[in-house]
């Protein structure tokens, strides 16, 4: 088998195995393959909070950047929602002043 028929191949592997493991989820990075429920995963699950560790760990916009603007908007969607929101006013006992 030629070069150019083993790149195909190995290409064709890498597509049914994202599909397997990925079954419909949309590409958040094209370049490294990277879909956006992989990445949502790894800030859920990994504790990745930053740009820089989503490239660090999965490669995301190491390649054309097309990804960064997306990607970041993700990491902050996903840091927002895990933020635990603040607590609610503890109610005043009788006799206490409001400041
Ligand atoms: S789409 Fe992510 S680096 Fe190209």
């Amino acid at each position: 088998m030629d070069v150019r028929k083993q790149a195909l191949a190995g290409f064709a592997l890498t597509i049914v195995l994202i599909r397997f493991y990925d079954c419909g989820a949309m590409y958040l990075c094209v370049c490294k393959a990277v879909s956006e429920r992989t990445a949502r995963r790894a800030i859920r699950e990994q504790g990745v909070v930053s740009l820089r560790e989503l490239t660090r760990t999965h490669g995301i916009g190491t390649c054309c950047g097309k990804c960064v603007p997306a990607a970041r908007a993700l990491l902050e969607e996903e840091l927002a929602a895990s933020t635990p929101l603040a607590a609610p006013p503890l109610p005043l006992s009788a006799g206490a002043v409001a400041v």
